[in-house]
């Protein structure tokens, strides 16, 4: 039986489009049939090097010259929410950028808009697919969940969220999402991430254009409590997360490469347990080996009909958790 082959297409063709493209040509079940970005220099580029492939700057003229069965929209942003709605309009699968949309607002009309339409969207939350994270949470789950799970998102003053990038907001939504959503995918129960029901956020924004630092505790319905700390304009670019279960701890190092490291706990006798280092390695086989990404999960989900892990809908959810971290929100969440 032959491979079924996808058409894929790409519009917004910047730094990050790389990734998209490369993990387009490594998925044998897609096939880059157009590229599109208003900026000729770049379309040129992506033509020359992701071809031969049909080029454009109008992304309707794409949609209406070639057959396609999925395309990633990766715009900064503010630029996504009029290519998301057609594309979900003319019934075709989509890939959504993080931030999806600059507020929760435009997520939600996103995932309303794929509610009516024939075509699926993943929202491009790549940790979660990060194959580490996946055995990780795992391993939580086989221990009954999370208790507890934090990450840390800090870098050097950055430029997003000011006019200099158009169609960026604020540094945590557009960028720091990535941990805001990664609490809520350890904190979660089955493929699911964790609703969070109350946040207790503390802003200290500094004086500089986007100095600005959150701290944040999060409940979630699972019964885990989560730590948000993101702050930017401090010394350097550090991400890192970790998750405790009953007799587990995990401490994910996410700033350059993946590690991970791994202790569990034994009976000690009189009521006490005692913690060693995990020295096995982490086991990737079940979740889909080291080369697991979201762009193979959606390729399954589109040919198999079902939905992916983090779905528009789902994405609201981490959206508005953003934004009452960013606003220094305290008390439940609706
Ligand atoms: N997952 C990650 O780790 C990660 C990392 C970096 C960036 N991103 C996300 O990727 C997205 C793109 O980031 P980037 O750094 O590549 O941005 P970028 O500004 O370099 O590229 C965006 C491109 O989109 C094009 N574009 C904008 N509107 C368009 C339209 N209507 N039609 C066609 N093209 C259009 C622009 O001309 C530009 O070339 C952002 O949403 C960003 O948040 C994700």
């Amino acid at each position: 039986m032959s491979t079924p082959r996808l058409n894929a297409a790409v519009i917004g063709c910047g730094g990050h489009a790389q990734g998209h493209f490369r993990m387009i040509a490594e998925e044998p079940r897609l096939r880059l049939a157009g590229v599109c970005d208003l900026d000729p220099e770049r379309l040129a580029r992506a033509v020359e090097e992701h071809g031969p492939v049909p080029g454009f700057q109008d992304y309707r003229r794409l949609l209406d010259e070639v057959e396609l069965d999925v395309v990633h929209v990766v715009t900064m942003p503010g630029h996504l929410l009029p290519i998301v709605l057609e594309v979900l309009d003319r019934g075709l699968h989509v890939s959504v950028e993080k931030s999806p949309g600059m507020t929760s607002e435009e997520t939600r009309q996103m995932a309303e808009a794929e509610a009516a339409s024939k075509g699926r969207a993943i929202v491009s939350l790549n940790r979660r697919y990060f194959p580490e994270v996946l055995a990780v949470r795992r391993l939580v789950q086989e221990r009954g969940g999370a208790v507890h799970v934090a990450a840390t998102y800090n870098k050097p003053l950055i430029r997003i969220g000011t006019p200099d990038v158009p169609g960026s907001p604020d540094p945590l939504i557009c960028d720091a999402i990535h941990h805001v959503d990664l609490i809520r995918w350890l904190a979660g129960q089955g493929m699911t991430a964790a609703r969070p029901v109350a946040v207790h956020g503390e802003v200290a924004d500094g004086g500089r254009a986007t100095d600005h630092r959150h701290n944040a505790v999060v409940r979630f319905d699972t019964g885990a409590i989560g730590v948000l700390m993101s702050h930017y304009g401090v010394g350097f670019r550090i991400q890192r997360a970790e998750v405790h279960a009953d007799d587990l701890s995990a401490y994910l190092e996410l700033t350059r490469g993946r590690q991970v490291e791994l202790y569990t706990a034994a009976d000690a006798g009189e009521g006490m347990t005692r913690g060693e280092p995990v020295t096995d390695e982490l086991d990737l086989e079940p979740v889909g080996g080291s080369d697991f990404d979201e762009v193979r999960h959606f390729t399954d989900c589109i040919l198999e009909d079902r939905q992916p892990w983090s779905t528009l809908e789902d994405a609201v959810l981490t959206m508005r958790l953003c934004e009452a971290i960013r606003t220094g929100h305290r008390g439940p969440l609706s």
